[in-house]
């Protein structure tokens, strides 16, 4: 089996051409050195390049830890965060995990419920009455340790686990990861010992996934996460400058979305054939949209989960306005084994498909899909993975990363901040009489 995920351009070929895609490797390359050498925009934010090779066996261990402790006093743990505080853990979550771990009877490791990510109140009240009685514990993660989704949900569970436990137990089942000295995250750290683990300064939310963010509540949940960071460490060696461009993954994924965003296919939807990856398309969604998505320019980028949307959005893509292209993930083999059955009535005319595993079928939904989709006017790029884990996830992960860098490099951007994500937040404030928004809140209902 081939131990890495590889890049398929053949389904370019009807719509880029060769030379046009080698114009572009020059400055791709110019882009990739730039990340590692650290001379472009952004750079105070690059320290997810090397990160991976800079996790220590010490870091691991006090990570188990802390884990060790919070399975053996809770069955549940709310982990608490919005944004690349929140996606990275539940795309791992979703991809590895039984996908009906959630309702079996018993489970080996502690069960995982996100909170901070919305601000609905039937959902929150739904949560802390389904947690009454139950043995929970929180991770709460935020970088800046303000932001107001995920600090509500911490107010509201905070309060309920110190009523439910007394105070003393509480504060040996919070656990928080945050900014070394900044926000209000950080103060609390400080007032009531939780124990906590830092979120470096260079490195951003959307690429914190393999920070203490992403690894304290995966280790949590029983998750490899030596793994996942083995994963990535290996992809950085496929990736970085010292290697050929045309055996660099990353490199030609962002060459080839550059190439048709210059000719007008300004929408990229990732594709899925497996539930099981809805989460790592949502992860994929905020680490693209929120890089490229600035001053008028970018991608817009969307996640399907196929085949179930080729019955919503399968109309549009196969035959709406020739503005998209598509990049498939594909499983190679899937974990488990799967035949369908003959019946002998065939009431159902499906024994055509007897003996065959479901796993066959989605694949030649998949290359069906494909065939008809560049038929119809949409490039197709395929990036495809042996098989779900820990170790490949890990590979993606840092695959996605480093395209996204030299992407946005490429789309002269800063790809590693986020000015558009506070519009919203200032009119939040503003409009809720936040102090020190006074002048803001006059304006704003001025407007009303
Ligand atoms: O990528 C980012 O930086 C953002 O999307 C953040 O992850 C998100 O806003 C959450 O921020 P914080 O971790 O500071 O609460």
């Amino acid at each position: 089996m081939n131990q890495n995920i590889s890049l398929d351009l053949s389904g370019l070929d009807n719509f880029i051409s060769h030379e046009e895609l080698d114009s572009l490797i020059n400055e791709a390359n110019k882009a990739n050195k730039k990340l590692e050498s650290g001379s472009g925009e952004g750079n105070d934010f690059l320290g997810w390049i090397n990160l991976p090779n800079e996790i220590s066996e010490d870091f691991f261990r006090e990570i188990d830890s802390t884990a060790k402790n919070l399975q053996q006093r809770c069955d549940y743990i709310i982990s608490i965060g919005i944004g690349g505080s929140y996606l990275g853990v539940r795309a791992v979550l979703e991809a590895i995990n039984n996908s009906f771990e959630a309702y079996q009877s018993t489970h080996k490791f502690p069960q995982i419920i996100f909170a901070g990510h919305n601000i609905g109140e039937d959902y929150l009240s739904e949560l802390s009455e389904f947690l009454k009685g139950k043995n929970f514990g929180i991770i709460n993660i935020s970088k800046s340790g303000t932001t107001t989704e995920p600090a509500i949900a911490f107010r509201l569970l905070k309060a309920q686990l110190e009523e439910q436990v007394g105070k003393e137990e509480a504060n040996k089942r919070i656990v928080a990861i945050t900014d070394s000295k900044k926000g209000a995250l950080r103060s609390l750290v400080n007032q009531e010992g939780y124990k906590s683990f830092i979120i470096p300064d260079n490195v951003g939310g959307r690429f914190s996934v393999l920070t203490p963010v992403g690894l304290v509540p995966l280790a949590t949940a029983g998750i490899n996460i030596r793994s996942l960071v083995q994963g990535a460490k290996d992809m950085i060696n496929k990736v970085s400058c010292s290697k050929s461009v045309e055996e660099n993954i990353s490199l030609l994924y962002a060459v080839a979305r550059t190439a048709l965003y210059r000719k007008g296919k300004k929408i990229e939807i990732l594709a899925n054939y497996h539930p099981k990856m809805h989460y790592i398309g949502e992860w994929w969604k905020q680490l693209y949209g929120e890089s490229e998505g600035k001053e008028g320019k970018g991608i817009f980028n969307a996640a399907v989960d196929l085949s179930a949307d080729l019955h919503s959005m399968g109309q549009w893509i196969q035959e709406g306005e020739r503005t998209i292209f598509e990049t498939v993930i594909s499983i190679l083999n899937s974990n488990r084994t799967l035949t369908i059955s003959e019946d002998s009535n065939n009431l159902d005319g499906l024994n055509y498909l007897k003996g065959k595993r479901v796993d066959e079928v989605n694949k030649m939904a998949e290359l069906g899909t494909r065939m008809a989709h560049i038929d119809g006017g949409v490039p197709n790029i395929r990036i495809t993975i042996p098989k779900l884990d820990e170790y490949f996830i890990g590979q993606l992960f840092y695959f996605f990363e480093r395209a996204v860098g030299i992407s946005g490099y490429l789309l002269e951007i800063n790809p590693f901040n986020q000015p558009g994500v506070e519009a919203y937040k200032s009119n939040m404030f503003a409009l809720l009489e936040k102090p020190g928004f006074e002048e803001e809140s006059k304006a704003i209902k001025s407007r009303l």
